[in-house]
């Protein structure tokens, strides 16, 4: 098992390129909380997201539409509290991001002075390529997020994979493009075909970290809770478990109530 020495010199935009260039994975997670931070930090995690799934994982919202920027900010505070050496994403919530550039940068900048994140993460291409430019132009580093992006999941016919049609495939290879060409230092590829991810891959010279997007990208993410197994909802196919902690926490707490 892999944890991190103590002592470790902060993750930086740059290591991640270099890890890219030496073809070293980098692995990524999902924090909601102080425990969960200080978990991942232990486990050698290189990116922690303060993803916008907290709505459904540790907020019970029934999708990642209702999160607000405050909630996400007062989850991302907490995560910042048990972090010291990865670098930490905060997920821009629906609503905080699409109106205007100025509305962008207002809300970035407050995940960055509020709530010390290094860096913000926003959903599709379209409008947010012009958000991003206008955020990294303020000096907020920017991860992109191509494929299925849940905020947008109605327009998108569903939770369900994307790019399967030639159309659907050159969209999101466009975003891709797009997105590193307005500055992203990093993408997140959700649920693409691998092969698909493979034609795009050449042309990204930016990290590229894949949720059920193949084994083809410079890195991988999981949500916290369904890789722990702690989330009871539903969870994607492509989800691979490591633990089942759900059922570890019902039968310590049944072993108190007995
Ligand atoms: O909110 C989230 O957890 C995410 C990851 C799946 C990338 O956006």
């Amino acid at each position: 098992m892999s944890t991190r020495p103590t002592q470790q010199p902060p993750i930086t935009l740059t290591k991640l390129v270099e890890k890219k260039a030496l073809g070293e994975p980098i692995a990524m997670v999902t924090a909601y909380d102080y425990p969960s931070a200080q978990v991942a930090e232990e486990a050698g995690v290189d990116v922690v997201l303060v993803g916008d799934s907290g709505a459904m994982t540790v907020l019970g919202y029934p999708s990642t539409v209702p999160v607000t920027l405050e909630e996400l900010l007062i989850l991302a505070a907490a995560v910042r509290r048990g972090l010291s050496t990865p670098l930490l994403v905060g997920d821009m919530p629906f609503g905080s991001y699409e109106a205007s550039n100025e509305e962008a940068i207002r809300s970035a900048q407050r995940f960055v002075k509020e709530a010390g994140c290094d860096a913000v993460k926003l959903e599709r291409g379209g409008t947010s390529v012009e958000r991003t430019r206008a955020m990294v132009g303020a000096g907020i580093p920017v991860m992109g997020h191509v494929g299925l992006t849940p905020q947008s999941a109605t327009a998108l016919g569903g939770y369900r994979s994307q790019g399967r049609t030639a159309e659907r495939a050159l969209e999101v290879l466009h975003d891709a493009v797009a997105l590193q060409e307005a500055g992203c230092f990093a993408i997140v590829f959700e649920a693409i075909p691998s092969a698909l991810t493979e034609l795009i891959m050449p042309r990204l010279h930016v990290p590229v970290i894949g949720i059920g997007a193949g084994p083809a990208t410079d890195g991988q993410v999981l949500v916290f809770h369904d890789l722990l197994g702690i989330y009871g909802g539903h969870t994607a196919r492509f989800v691979k478990r490591y633990a089942d902690v759900r059922e570890q926490m019902i039968s310590g707490v049944g072993a108190f109530v007995e």
